[in-house]
């Protein structure tokens, strides 16, 4: 029998103001489908911190009203851990549009988003993207091989 191992690799995910009060119910879903949560910040971004979150899109006509919703609630970060854990997650939450996600109505913004602006969740694009959102929103960590964060100090 031969059995193939995919590296843990991890995410961010983001619940936005306008799904925060599911927060429970989504991460729910998260653990349910195999993600482990290895960290979690609670935040209400500041417009520096959201400008800074979403600049490579600052050329686009919409930026400002995605700063202005990003800023206007308090912010749910997480960095999910799991094999595949970029192309997963981006899978459970479905395409950017809520409309165009109830093809699938198991998709996270299916069930909680309203439409492109107000999508529920969040989900870093590429595996580079993922790097530079956890240093953004967390700052320098270390993950251990199964997935988990090593705390500052920890040997
Ligand atoms: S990406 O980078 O591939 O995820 O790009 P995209 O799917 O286009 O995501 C765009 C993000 O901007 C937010 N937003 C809008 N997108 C398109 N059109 C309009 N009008 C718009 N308004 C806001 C959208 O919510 C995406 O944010 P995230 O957090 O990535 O879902």
């Amino acid at each position: 029998e031969l059995k193939f191992f995919f590296p843990v690799e991890q995410t961010v995910a983001v619940i936005k103001p306008d799904a925060y009060g599911t927060k429970e119910e989504i991460i729910k879903k998260i653990h349910e489908a195999g993600f482990r949560i290895a960290a979690r910040k609670e935040t209400k971004l500041t417009r520096e911190m959201a400008e800074e979150f979403y600049a490579d899109h600052k050329d686009k006509e919409y930026f400002n009203d995605l700063v202005e919703h990003m800023v206007s609630g308090p912010t749910f970060f997480m960095i999910l851990s799991r094999e595949d854990a970029v192309e997963g997650w981006r899978a459970l939450i479905g395409p950017t549009d809520p409309e165009k996600a109830k093809e699938n109505p198991e998709t996270l913004r299916a069930q909680y988003g309203t439409d492109v602006l107000r999508n529920a969740v969040h989900g870093s694009s590429n595996p580079d993207h993922a790097k530079e959102s956890i240093r953004k929103i967390f700052g320098d960590l270390k993950f251990i091989p199964d997935g988990t964060v090593k705390e500052e100090g920890e040997e």
